[in-house]
This record gives C-alpha cells, sequence and structure tokens, in this order.
C-alpha cells in the first residue's frame, strides 16, 4: 500500500497546523464517520481511567475541539479548571463554541478556558497540574520526547497523565484489516466529508504507522521520568490509552 510522505521536523508543525486549519470545521463530523462512532467511547474510558476529582486541574493538551475538556469538566466539577491548550487556532475556535455551548444542565460543570499553546512549551509553572490527558495529539508533535518532558514538569508530584493515541492492533489478520481500511478507505471518505485538499486523511493512516508501538511508547514515558506507567489496548490495539504518575 503507498505511504503518504511523511513531513521533515523541520517542516512538521507548519504542514500539520494548515492540516489542521482546513480539517477542522468537519473534524468532529468525521471523527465520528472515519471511527464509526467508537471515539466517543475511547474518549469517555480515557476520562473515567485519569480519576479526576472534584477541584482539580485538568489539562486537555492538544486538545482541539475540546471534546475531551468537556468530559473532563463533568468530573473536576464547578470548583475545578479544565484548559484546553492547543496550538490550532481552527480547531480552538470549534472548541471554544461548544464549551460555550454548554447547557444550563451543564453548570456544575468546571469552567474551560481555551488557550494556544504548544505542547513543547507549555506557558504553565513546573507542578501546576492535577491531571493531563492528551487524546490523537502527540502523533503530531514534531518532538515527542521534548513533549513528554514538559507533561511531566507541569503535573504536580502525584499528579497523573493519560494518552489516548492510535497504536499498533495485536492480531495479525485484525492488523491487516485495519491498515487497509486506513490506508485504502478511510483517505477518500475524509476526503469527500470534509473537501480537504491538504492530504490531512492520508497523513493520519502515514503518521500512526510511524508513531512508536505500545511497548516503544511505553518505555519513552518511563525515560520522561513518570511511574507506574501501563496501557489498555482499546478496539484490539487499534487505539491504546497510557497512564502514568508523576
Ligand atoms: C487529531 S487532533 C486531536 C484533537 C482532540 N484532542 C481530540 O481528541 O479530538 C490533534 C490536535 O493536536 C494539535 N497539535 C498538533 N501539534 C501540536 C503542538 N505542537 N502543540 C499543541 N497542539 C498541537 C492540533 O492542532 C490538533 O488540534
Amino acid at each position: 500500500m503507498e505511504t503518504f510522505p511523511l513531513p521533515s521536523a523541520n517542516e512538521k508543525e507548519t504542514v500539520v497546523q494548515r492540516m489542521f486549519t482546513s480539517a477542522a470545521r468537519a473534524y468532529d463530523i468525521n471523527n465520528t464517520v472515519l471511527s464509526f462512532g467508537l471515539h466517543h467511547l475511547w474518549k469517555r474510558l480515557t476520562i473515567s481511567l485519569l480519576e479526576i476529582r472534584e477541584g482539580q486541574t485538568v489539562v486537555d493538551l492538544c486538545g482541539g475541539t475540546a471534546d475531551l475538556s468537556l468530559l473532563a469538566a463533568r468530573k473536576s466539577g464547578r470548583t475545578g479548571h479544565v484548559l484546553t491548550m492547543d496550538l490550532n487556532f481552527a480547531m480552538l475556535r470549534i472548541g471554544k463554541e461548544k464549551v460555550e455551548g454548554r447547557t444550563n444542565s451543564r453548570v456544575a460543570d468546571s469552567p474551560v478556558v481555551v488557550i494556544q499553546s504548544n505542547a513543547e512549551f507549555l506557558s504553565l509553572k513546573d507542578g501546576s497540574v492535577d491531571r493531563l490527558v492528551v487524546g490523537f495529539g502527540l502523533r503530531n508533535v514534531t518532538h515527542l520526547d521534548i513533549a513528554l518532558q514538559e507533561i511531566y514538569r507541569v503535573l504536580k508530584p502525584g499528579g497523573r497523565f493519560a494518552c489516548l493515541e492510535f497504536s499498533t492492533p495485536v492480531n495479525g489478520l485484525w492488523r491487516q484489516m485495519y491498515r487497509f481500511y486506513s490506508f485504502a478507505l478511510l483517505p477518500s471518505i475524509g476526503k469527500v466529508i470534509s473537501g480537504d485538499q491538504t492530504g490531512i486523511y492520508e497523513y493520519l493512516p502515514a503518521s500512526i504507522a510511524r508513531f512508536p508501538d505500545q511497548e516503544t511508547f511505553r518505555s519513552m514515558i518511563l525515560r520522561a521520568g513518570f511511574r507506574d506507567v501501563v496501557y489498555r489496548n482499546l478496539s484490539g490495539g487499534i487505539v491504546a490509552i497510557h497512564m502514568g504518575v508523576r
């Protein structure tokens, strides 16, 4: 199967940001269609595994359209705070619209503040965050090891980190079927729905194929300083949730 050429480290940030700017408006609907709705379940499980408590400060890093932020805000409650941090203005604008569109029944949720910020240079103090979640974000940063160090730096001692990311299906046949779907079908469906011309839905499977597998990523999180690092495969390893404690 043909593989989309991934951008070099020098151009990655510019290329990736151009893609998300183009895809932002159709991003949520495309997520739902391309994952057959499963991303909602994956995200809910990630937030429940993060063990967010009332009153805590939670960062949703690479938070984009704020799905994980809105789920986290229910857990951290009226006395907590959620920060949606992302580099992309167009994605954050949709996230902000969703935050502002919350109904009155959600008055018990935390306020959610959206902040344009690079995951590799977070404008947060050392040890200032109780929980940090990243959904489908770390695959897109230029220097994964630097982003992991930043996550470690901003978490309080005992603070928890959860990363929901595409990974490597564990079963050989399932892996083949998934490869066929993601390389042969997904790009065309994504393009039709979003009208995208930047190649984001070709970049998606290519970047997934290049992302470290479950064990390699676990080692990287350990190397950043985290303890008790574990992961859970979902949908046969199509995605994995990695968790660690600072
Ligand atoms: C696939 S989207 C995920 C959005 C959201 N977390 C979700 O689960 O639906 C990836 C997001 O990562 C953001 N991103 C990529 N590189 C980044 C960086 N260096 N710093 C902050 N955000 C970044 C993109 O702008 C994009 O909004």
